[in-house]
């Protein structure tokens, strides 16, 4: 299938990776609480990028952005070379030795296709689809064990790119959508959630984000809200949020999640939404 005019791309739109909080299973809760209209979508903590997929086909314009550099070269690939990274994913193994082998490579030392191949390869490959780094940057998720390996097929990498090519794409901190965000473009928001207790606290990402980053992040909302930017930010239900929040509405949303520090009970969960309109 080849994408020159995007009929049927959206039927193939979704997540291309594993990632922690990815938002697909909330997607049927969200779509009442997305704005009626708004000029461009920016998604700045993109992650598995569940939203913008699910939008994809609707939006006139879009801003993605995220502070992971591995996953930014990874859609700037999809955008740019779908067909030479699917002949390149094929060539993986799932092999315990093989995987190491990739683990260990320095992404400075690969071109930005090998460095989004080994990316995607180690996401899927690894165990719980995590993205985890040490505080040196190395990747240190283990080997998976699984007995096979999903990797997007030509048709999705295609479809995916022809979305992209239509899309800013940048590794930024957060903080960068005010020198993007106009006024009636609508910005959503998904950050490493707040603990709901000190032992539930995940840091699946690089880099902690802790309560300053939230109070940080919460500064940025209003300042959007200032401009007269909509957003949309998801976060979990806790005290602290609600404080930050304040002012704004809330809506409660429930999730399946782990539910122990393990991560090995599951259970559902209230999360909130935060919107500064209705
Ligand atoms: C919960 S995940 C987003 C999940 C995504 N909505 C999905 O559907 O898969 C949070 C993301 O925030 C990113 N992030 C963490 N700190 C950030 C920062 N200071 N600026 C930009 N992105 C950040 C992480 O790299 C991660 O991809």
């Amino acid at each position: 299938m080849r994408e020159d005019n995007g009929v049927g791309a959206e039927n193939r739109l979704k997540p291309l990776v594993k990632w922690a909080g990815g938002k697909s299973q909330l997607l049927g809760q969200y779509s009442s609480l997305f704005p009626v209209c708004f000029n461009t979508y920016h998604e700045i903590m993109a992650g598995g990028l569940a939203v913008f997929w699910h939008l994809a086909p609707r939006l006139t314009g879009a801003h993605i952005s995220d502070n992971n550099p591995e996953l930014i070269n990874f859609y700037c690939t999809v955008r740019d070379q779908p067909e030479e990274l699917f002949t390149s994913l094929a060539r993986h193994r799932n092999e315990k030795k093989y995987y190491y082998t990739m683990r260990s490579l320095d992404p400075a030392s690969l071109s930005p296709l090998e460095r989004a191949s080994r990316f995607l390869y180690l996401n899927k490959a690894g165990y719980n689809g995590l993205w985890r780094v040490n505080s040196r940057g190395v990747h240190n998720v283990p080997f998976g064990r699984y007995s096979r390996l999903s990797f997007p097929s030509l048709p999705d990498l295609l479809a995916a790119s022809h979305y992209l090519k239509k899309t800013h794409i940048r590794q930024a901190d957060f903080a960068s959508v005010l020198d993007y965000a106009r006024q009636g473009d609508f910005v959503y928001i998904d950050p490493p959630y707040h603990p709901l207790s000190a032992s539930a606290s995940f840091t699946a990402y690089s880099g902690s984000f802790g309560e300053e980053e939230q109070a940080r992040l919460a500064e940025i909302c209003r300042e959007l809200d200032a401009r007269g930017v909509q957003f949309m930010l998801s976060n979990s239900d806790t005290a602290l949020i609600k404080i930050l929040y304040r002012g704004f509405d809330l809506q409660q949303v429930t999730a399946r999640r782990a539910i122990n520090s393990k991560g090995d009970g599951r259970g559902s969960v209230k999360e909130l939404v935060v919107r500064n309109y209705c």
